[in-house]
């Protein structure tokens, strides 16, 4: 089968590490460019991350592209889980020897897509704000897009871990409005399910058990990615980002359902919450794929193979 051409948007962080990864190590994928966001950290450490991370794995013939420094109109938040270089507990990674292209993320996007043979599968693993601004700035393009698979959102609330929002859409709720009103197919992959694919004890047996050079980085990174998770709550690390990789190459790692989902932009404790009508009580058309469901098993085996290699 030919493989799925993806671009991957992120901010990396530790779970778009491993996302990145999987990207470029899967036969199943092929990643066309990867576009760096602010979020998990400011945008130069999340680009500079993405240099070390696509050094250190042999994709340099990768093309990265730098886009947004602050979301579209509010300050950044940072994120809290990855430390203030945005991937802590990773000094060993190479200093790149590859450069950002000399292109804005959102133009860059553009060009890719103009350049693509078929539509691309866009799959943005951090805040929305590259993305939102490609959709006001090149709508002529939106249909290059074959569908939008994204790690962000809360819709479901049956689980205690879940709080009611999720970093990516609270970091920048106006990116994430555009995107869900832009008319794209979109898949979103939320904390609904990215926490239940956590890594405890028999995940990080598996993974020692695999002892690549790659692994043992990945393991390092998950020591220190969990300390937040297990501090606050209890559990091992969430590969959120990784999920949305895996549900590129099988969509029926998830189960989802159709919705229409908008975000709260004004509540005092809700803001930047992904509501959620399953059953069109509000008469609005479904505008996203909600994920309800996963597969943890057969995401780990994907997740343990990209470690092989
Ligand atoms: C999302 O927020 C970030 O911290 C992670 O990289 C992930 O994309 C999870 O809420
Ligand atoms: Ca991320």
């Amino acid at each position: 089968m030919k493989p799925t051409k993806v671009i991957l948007d992120c901010d990396p962080g530790h779970d778009d590490a491993i996302a990145l990864l999987m990207a470029h190590k899967l036969p199943e994928v092929e990643l066309l460019a990867v576009t760096t966001v602010c979020g998990n950290a400011p945008l130069a450490k999340t680009t500079a991350n993405a240099l070390r991370i696509m050094e250190l794995i042999g994709a340099t013939d990768v093309p990265i592209a730098a886009g947004c420094v602050s979301p579209i109109a509010r300050p950044l938040v940072l994120g809290t889980a990855d430390g203030p270089s945005g991937l802590d507990g990773s000094p060993y990674l190479p200093q790149p020897t590859i450069k950002p292209v000399d292109m804005h993320a959102v133009d860059f996007l553009a060009a890719v897509l103009r350049e693509a043979e078929e539509p691309v599968v866009l799959a943005p693993t951090g805040p929305l704000t590259n993305v939102g601004m490609f959709v006001l700035k090149y709508p002529e393009l939106l249909n290059r897009i074959e569908k939008v698979v994204l790690m962000g959102g809360a819709c479901y609330r049956r689980d205690e871990y879940i709080t009611p929002t999720e970093f990516n859409i609270f970091c920048d709720p106006e990116a994430a409005e555009i995107v869900l009103t832009s008319g794209m197919d979109i898949t979103m992959v939320g904390l609904d399910v990215t926490m239940r694919v956590v890594v405890e004890e028999p995940q990080y047996e598996a993974i020692a058990g695999i002892n690549t050079p790659l692994a043992r980085v990945v393991e390092d990174w998950l020591k220190f990615y969990e300390k937040l998770h297990r501090g606050q709550m209890g559990i091992g690390g969430a590969l959120h980002d990784p999920l949305v990789l895996a549900a590129v190459i099988d969509p029926e790692i998830i189960e989802t359902r159709e919705a229409h989902v908008e975000i709260d932009r004004t509540g005092t404790h809700t803001f930047g919450a992904t509501v959620a009508d399953f059953w069109g009580l509000r008469g609005l058309a479904t505008n996203a794929k909600v994920a309800s469901q996963v597969d943890s098993e057969k995401f780990f085996s994907m997740f343990y193979k990209s470690l092989e290699m």
